[in-house]
């Protein structure tokens, strides 16, 4: 695809799945419970059509209330949550993605994606959790499955504890200053969607010169390159704010695009596991 022809509604087809993804996401991550479902609200009116919540993030219960509060059918909305932690068995460990499931779309309702936040627990509690995925897919509460912050090891790893090959994504820190390559050169081969939580670096960065350059080249905001990098690179960017202006802002990125100049001099801003903020994968 063009990089100039993306949009708000561009997508990824999820392999081995009859569903698809929207490319752009909006995170909520330290979105206090109020303050969320304004927030979830804003990035549905902004055109959004993606939510990125997880256990971890105690606020699964206000992304299903903007999910009802909002005139937008369920299903054209994509919703993904995370499961932090095992129980002690399989079913205690399904028990816990059902509660997920409720809280974001009711008794009978669906998540699009569920994945496991971490690969920090072990090998156990990979196993425990990548098998109460497998079991909530089979009874249609999810539709799709995948992991976050899991390395080369860990995805291999699947191959011999599941029966869903491969997970349809790898949700890790991506940015200019962190472009784990190795990893997502990984994912491509197999087929694997990469997201890229951190897409705005949180905003730690909005001075560095090489950013700055490309802005007043652009005419855009830091916010408005970093996840126009983040979409051209084919990655599934998850911006997160709780600033309406900023929601709106940091999706209007369909009027500008980056020429090859700018992706090389991005891409050049790379520093291996040194340059990510929150953790780098152990492949
Ligand atoms: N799987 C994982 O382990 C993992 C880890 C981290 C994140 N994530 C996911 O990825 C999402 C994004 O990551 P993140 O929230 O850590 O970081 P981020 O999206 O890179 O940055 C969010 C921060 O940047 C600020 N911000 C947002 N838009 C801005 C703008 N236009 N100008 C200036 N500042 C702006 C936000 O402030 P305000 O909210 O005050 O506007 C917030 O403090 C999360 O929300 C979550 O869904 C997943």
């Amino acid at each position: 695809m063009s990089a100039k022809k993306l949009s708000i509604n561009s997508n990824f087809p999820i392999a081995g799945s009859k569903y698809t993804i929207p490319q752009i996401g909006f995170g909520v991550f330290l979105s206090p419970p109020e303050k969320c479902v304004s927030s979830c609200l804003k990035a549905l009116e902004a055109g959004y059509r993606h939510i990125d919540t997880a256990q971890y993030y105690e606020n699964e219960s206000s992304v299903g209330s903007a999910l009802k509060e909002s005139k937008v059918p369920r299903e054209e909305v994509y919703i993904t949550t995370k499961i932090l932690s095992a129980g002690n068995d399989v079913d205690s460990t399904y028990t816990k993605v059902v509660e997920s499931v409720e809280k974001l779309a009711g008794t009978n309702g669906y998540v699009d994606l569920f994945l496991i936040h971490t690969p920090n627990g072990g090998p156990e509690a990979r196993r425990l959790m990548w098998q109460a995925l497998e079991k909530a897919k089979q009874e249609g509460k999810v539709h799709d499955i995948g992991v976050s912050n899991y390395g080369i090891q860990h995805m291999e790893e699947i191959k011999s504890i599941g029966k869903v090959w491969p997970p349809a994504i790898n949700q890790i820190e991506l940015h200019p200053w962190c472009q784990q390559r190795e990893c997502v050169e990984y994912c491509k081969k197999n087929n694997i969607i990469v997201e890229a939580y951190c897409p705005l670096v949180r905003n730690e960065k909005p001075n560095d010169t090489t950013l700055v350059s490309i802005c007043e080249k652009h005419n855009v905001g830091p916010n408005q390159v970093l996840v126009r990098w983040s979409l051209q690179k084919g990655f599934v960017p998850l911006p997160k704010s709780d600033t309406p202006s900023r929601i709106v802002s940091n999706a209007d990125v369909y009027s500008f695009e980056l020429d090859k100049d700018d992706m090389a001099k991005l891409d050049g801003l790379d520093q291996g596991k040194d340059g990510a903020i929150v953790e780098a994968v152990k492949n």
